[in-house]
């Protein structure tokens, strides 16, 4: 391979730089105040809202997270919310995820004496007989599962079907199988690129949204009145129809494990700019509480348990709420970006001293 001067350019080198400007400008988008918005607003009220739902003696969070190289999400919850534990070596709370083995380096240094599991997650939930998934399942459940992602949700590589999705599923039924189950939280990330995404997959989610349309009455009125009657609102809105058919579906996978779902927030932000976005950043969260009938029901006893309704009725509210509730654009949104841009460099330069 060479370069345009006729340079002989070595591929490994090519490949690590190309590696590089990615990681830095990550690096960049992790600082990005409107990154920190979403931390600050839609992360943190839901993180907290589950460790007052915990056991009252529980002072702190069980926390599973893809924290990526600087692991801001980390850093924050513990110095500015205190929802972490840390003693004087790392979080022994905490386990993070990493698929590159130079960022999982990145992230221990940062992070000093805490639990890391260098594999992607889908392989983690789904490889059960690797030596990560069994750590990861004996260190499970967590209090709060933060997927967040860098990738897509339905990259085009794996039709007709999403590991990632695959992943998640897979995860929620699990901890709704567990001996004792516990309540939690998952908040997810993903970049919503159309373009990019397995054409399958998202006729497939606008094949359920006009089911739930014929289903429903009340549900047709709500789509209607937000996407038009031919759903034409959706055609250019991948993020929102992302952002409306992905909590609505993990949500019902949840209601069938047996957990009350709800949605604490949705957030979209354009990239690289508002002016000339190339795709857009999806987050939000959803809680999962177990009700706790449902393990009468399954233990075969003879009395009536109202928990299928509770779930149904919960899984209803749910998908109204999701269907008038406005998403906010986080770049549409006034609040002092130098403020939130600070708060960062400190909290980064107290972690480097
Ligand atoms: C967006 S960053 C995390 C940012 C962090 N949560 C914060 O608040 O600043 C995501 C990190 O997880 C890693 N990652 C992304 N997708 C992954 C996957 N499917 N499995 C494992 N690691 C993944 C990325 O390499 C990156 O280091």
């Amino acid at each position: 391979m060479t370069d345009e001067r006729g340079n002989d350019i070595d591929e490994a080198d090519e490949a690590r730089r190309l590696q590089e400007n990615k990681q830095i400008d990550r690096g960049r988008d992790y600082k990005d105040p409107i990154k920190q918005y979403v931390r600050r607003r839609g992360w943190v009220p839901a993180a907290r809202s589950r460790l007052e739902k915990t056991d009252p003696r529980k002072e702190h969070l069980k926390y599973f997270t893809l924290c990526g190289k600087l692991a801001i999400d980390v850093l924050w919850f513990y110095a500015s919310e205190s929802l972490l534990f840390k003693d004087g070596k790392g979080y022994p709370e905490v386990v993070f995820c990493e698929h590159f083995p130079d960022e999982y380096e990145k992230i221990n240094r940062r992070l000093g004496r805490t639990s890391g599991i260098i594999a992607s997650f889908e392989d983690l939930i789904l490889n059960k007989d690797s030596e990560e998934s069994k750590y990861f399942y004996s260190e499970a459940p967590f209090d709060v599962y933060n997927l967040d992602f860098t990738g897509g949700c339905f990259p085009e590589i794996e039709p007709p079907f999403s590991r990632t999705l695959d992943s998640i599923v897979t995860l929620i039924n699990d901890l709704g199988q567990q001996e004792n189950p516990s309540s939690f939280d998952i908040f997810f990330t993903f970049r919503a690129q159309r373009s990019e995404e397995n054409r399958d997959a998202v006729r497939e989610l606008r094949r359920n949204l006009n089911s739930n349309r014929e289903a429903h009455p009340r549900f047709k009125e709500l789509i209607e009145e937000r996407f038009g009657e031919e759903l034409e609102g959706l055609v250019d809105n991948y993020h929102d129809l992302l952002l409306l058919t992905l909590p609505k579906y993990l949500g019902r996978i949840g209601c069938e494990a047996g957990f009350r779902v709800e949605c604490t927030h949705r957030f979209y932000y354009p990239r690289p700019s508002n002016h000339d976005p190339r795709y857009h950043i999806i987050s939000f969260g959803l809680s999962f509480d177990w009700i706790e009938e449902n393990r009468v029901r399954n233990r075969d006893l003879l009395q009536p348990v109202p928990s299928r309704e509770i779930l149904t009725s919960a899984y209803l509210e749910m998908m109204e709420s999701l269907l008038v509730s406005d998403i906010p654009n986080v770049d549409s949104i006034r609040f002092s970006r130098e403020g939130y841009r600070n708060e960062i460099e400190s909290l980064l330069a107290a972690c480097e001293e």
